[in-house]
């Protein structure tokens, strides 16, 4: 499989892990987080092919020749993808657990739907709990980062 474009091998003894915990604890990326283990909270988003799943459900060697994202490649230092820019601008955590699943579920809809609707952007969030409920931060982030797509098309 292909994490943050790097070839990675799943070695036999991590066959039977899940994603997640390839991740974090075999591939040394922990900004995948695990909160509720069974696909409800969203802590633990990444992209596969492009799209927002959840980590902790999904068996790393069902991954196969996909291309995995997680937080850590979402961006560069110095460039950051507008979702992350949005995110500092508005100062959006606070304990910061959940952030970066929120992040990568914003930058998969941004991926998909560049000009979200309010109602499309809260129902993309939706899944993605934040204990602190700093929800309408998210939104307005999520909204942020829009623009910030916008102006660097
Ligand atoms: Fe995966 Fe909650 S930890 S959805």
């Amino acid at each position: 499989m292909l994490i943050n474009d790097q070839i990675v091998s799943i070695p036999e003894a991590w066959q039977d892990a899940t994603l997640l915990e390839f991740l974090r604890d075999h591939a040394g990326l922990p900004g995948a987080k695990y909160g509720c283990g069974v696909g409800l909270c969203g802590a633990c988003t990444v992209h596969l092919d492009g799209v927002a799943v959840r980590a902790c459900v999904i068996p790393v060697a069902a991954v196969g020749d996909r291309e995995v994202r997680t937080i850590e490649g979402l961006g560069q230092v110095g460039r950051l993808h507008p979702v992350q820019q949005a995110w500092k601008e508005l100062s959006v955590p606070q304990c910061g657990y959940c952030q970066p699943g929120q992040m990568m579920t914003a930058a998969a809809l941004l991926a998909s739907q560049p000009e979200p609707s309010p109602a499309e952007i809260a129902q993309a969030m939706d899944g993605n709990l934040c204990r602190c409920g700093t929800y309408v931060r998210i939104r307005t982030a999520v909204q942020r980062a829009v623009e910030l797509s916008r102006q660097a098309r």
